[in-house]
């Protein structure tokens, strides 16, 4: 079968901006979109620059855009792209500088994982060759496995849509990779709450939106957003609570065990609280909210069937999990 990819190129020394360019291939059954990307470049133009190596979704340097989305071309089938769009496009991963055609560079991402400190600070002794001592126990930690699973792919900062507005945002896979560490039962305590606190700045842990997309594009399963959660509960209850973030959901977990549902003419000062500074910044959308009728009374009656919501959250919090 023959058919037309299409493939954003760039040069930058003759190139002021990317640009489709596309090209025929006569291509077999079976054949993934990295076995495409080789023989055009081989065939058909030489000068395609692209990034790979295993070829089996191991070492992550072949992630890309593929027909609008973030994946690994090696493990990418031609047929299921072509049933379900009907064309190839495929262009460099998004939110990273494209050093060429289809590389990109990923300076900032390893930036965002050296940051995080991405490696054990244990509460037990170094061994003589080097390694720390795992128990048996130790072993049944799945959240520990599965966020260790990182092949540091870089697809799901290329869709975070938190890092496309904001670079110096940790990004999902920093921030998985901060719960590696959190979840390793061989990290001292101390270590544990000073990353924690670490991730309360700005750009940390509170800044992501819950969009979900690094899960639904990361190729091992590594689910970074739930990591986020995970280092969120985990910041909670160890009193880190501070932040606006973490004072969110505080302010929004009471008010719904108080009231029964959101109070948003209260939820802003249990966010920032009765500082001046804090106060004089959300008044003028308070004055709108104000004008437009979207501030309920402050005071009013509670739901019914507010006992029962109660009794809910009451017994979620006696049930959840040691962070
Ligand atoms: S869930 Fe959070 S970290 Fe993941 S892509 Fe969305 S904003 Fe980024
Ligand atoms: S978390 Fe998933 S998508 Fe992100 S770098 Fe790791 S393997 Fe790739
Ligand atoms: S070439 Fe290694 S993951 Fe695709």
């Amino acid at each position: 079968m023959r058919l037309t990819f299409t493939i954003q190129r760039f040069n930058p020394e003759v190139d002021s901006t990317a640009h489709p360019q596309e090209i025929r291939l006569d291509v077999g059954r079976g054949m993934t979109v990295l076995d495409a990307l080789i023989r055009i470049k081989q065939e058909c133009d030489g000068s395609l620059a692209l990034r790979y190596s295993c070829r089996s979704a191991i070492c992550g340097s072949c992630a890309m855009t593929i027909n609008g989305s973030e994946k690994l071309a090696c493990r990418t089938s031609l047929r299921k792209e072509l049933e379900r769009h009907g064309h190839i496009t495929v262009a460099p991963l998004r939110n990273l500088p494209v050093i060429k055609d289809l590389v990109v560079d990923m300076a900032s991402f390893w930036e965002k994982i050296r940051d995080i400190q991405p490696w054990l600070s244990p509460g037990r002794p170094w061994r003589e060759d080097g390694s720390v001592q795992m128990e048996a126990r130790d072993h049944a930690n799945p959240q520990f496995h599965n966020v260790d699973a990182c092949i540091m792919c870089g697809a799901c900062v290329a869709t975070c849509t938190v890092y496309e507005v904001s670079k110096g945002f940790a990004g999902p896979a920093a921030l998985a990779k901060a719960d590696r560490f959190l979840s390793d039962p061989r990290e001292s305590r101390a270590s544990t709450r000073a990353r924690l606190s670490a991730l309360q700045d700005e750009n940390g842990i509170w800044d992501c939106t819950r969009c979900n997309f690094c899960v639904e594009v990361c190729p091992k399963d590594v689910k970074p957003m739930e990591a986020i959660v995970r280092l969120r509960r985990a910041s909670l209850e160890r009193g880190l609570t501070t932040t606006g973030g973490a004072r969110h959901v505080l302010g929004f977990t009471d008010l719904v065990e108080q009231q029964g549902r959101l109070n948003e003419a209260i939820m802003p000062l249990k966010v920032v609280g009765f500082a001046p500074r804090g106060l004089l910044r959300i008044l003028p959308l308070g004055i709108k909210m104000f004008f437009k009728g979207k501030i309920p009374n402050p005071f009013g009656h509670a739901l019914p069937g507010l006992s029962h919501l109660q009794a809910l959250i009451g017994r979620v919090r006696r049930t959840a999990p040691p962070a």
